[in-house]
């Protein structure tokens, strides 16, 4: 690992906005990451006490060392926010504020053997969670050309996601799939030039596969279910993503919790009796500023959400 973790927090006024930690409060930041969103909301008040948690050990370790100096209002765990309920009864139940950052983080795109990148050749592993034990090349050498076509069409929105599943599949015949820039050059040579002459991107097979590895929508599924269930009323929830299908998620799962009737809207009236369990506090998804994506181009697909529990 290098010495110094770059990641520039992003949206983070709108961040602080939504959560309200000047307010004081205990909150939990779901993705540590390299500490900066954690580190503001540490700073808006000295009756802050926050939990911050990370499943990828090298950015838990940087983020504890550069909060220690709040040592008595921080702690940090190293776990997937997809176990969130695991906290249930604990003293983190219950808290004012939850955010959610998702995705990985710019130092983990930049340490070529994390196998994050296709600028930089390393091995095909994508994993955040070194102790998981499937890597991105183990799907590459054992999944069928279905599954596949699935991830890169499901998860990269990649229109040549077949023909990409079926070289891979091909080329399996005579060697095995080990490093990123193999990858990468296999997908760059299926795609081709765009008819305006723009060069081939892997990107969005490399999202594809980096979602399938960490199984991130099954993740935020159940910790998006556990964090609401562990807000207490006029606790506040801020997701930001970064991936069409992810925000979607999150759009879906706030109106659904707060739907105040779910009876089929051809009765006329209500029999249901439900009660609306949140508050959605952006109509639209907040995007980041064009003062923020030029400083901070990781920021201009972001996406943020927030809702208040009743
Ligand atoms: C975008 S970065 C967060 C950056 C952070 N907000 C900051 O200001 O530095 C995402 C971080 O969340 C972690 N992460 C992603 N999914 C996770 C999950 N399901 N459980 C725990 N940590 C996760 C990644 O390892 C990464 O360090």
């Amino acid at each position: 690992m290098n010495g110094d973790f770059k990641h520039i927090p992003v949206l983070p006024q709108e961040v602080l906005k939504f959560l309200k930690p000047e307010r004081g409060g205990r909150y939990i930041d779901c993705t540590l990451g390299g500490g900066g969103h954690s580190k503001m909301i540490l700073e808006s008040s000295e009756n802050v006490q926050l939990l911050g948690l990370d499943q990828d050990e090298n950015a838990l370790k940087a983020a504890t060392k550069r909060l220690s100096s709040f040592s008595n209002r921080f702690e940090s765990k190293r776990m997937n926010f997809g176990d969130l309920a695991s906290l249930k009864e604990t003293d983190w139940d219950g808290v004012d504020g939850i955010l959610m950052d998702i995705g990985v983080s710019s130092h983990q795109i930049d340490e070529a053997d994390r196998g994050f990148s296709y600028v930089h050749d390393g091995p095909l592993d994508m994993r955040m969670d070194n102790r998981q034990e499937e890597t991105a090349a183990d799907i590459l050498n054992s999944a069928d050309e279905r599954e596949l076509t699935r991830i890169f069409r499901e998860y990269g929105e990649e229109r040549n996601a077949r023909r990409i599943a079926k070289r891979v599949v091909r080329e399996r015949e005579t060697k095995q799939w080990e490093s990123t820039g193999e990858f990468a050059e296999l997908v760059k040579a299926v795609v081709g030039r765009s008819k305006t002459g723009k060069a081939p991107s892997p990107a969005k097979c490399f999202q594809a596969l980096r979602i399938a590895v960490n199984r991130e929508l099954e993740v935020l599924e159940d910790g998006l279910a556990a964090a609401f269930d562990m807000l207490k009323p006029g606790g506040r929830l801020v997701v930001i993503s970064f991936h069409s299908l992810e925000d979607r998620m999150v759009k879906e799962f706030f109106r659904d919790k707060a739907l105040s009737c779910t009876c089929p809207p051809d009765f006329p009236v209500c029999v249901c009796d439900a009660k609306a369990e949140l508050k959605v506090l952006t109509g639209k998804a907040v995007m980041a500023s064009a003062a923020e994506t030029e400083d901070n181009s990781r920021s201009t697909c972001s996406k943020l959400r927030a809702a208040e529990r009743i």
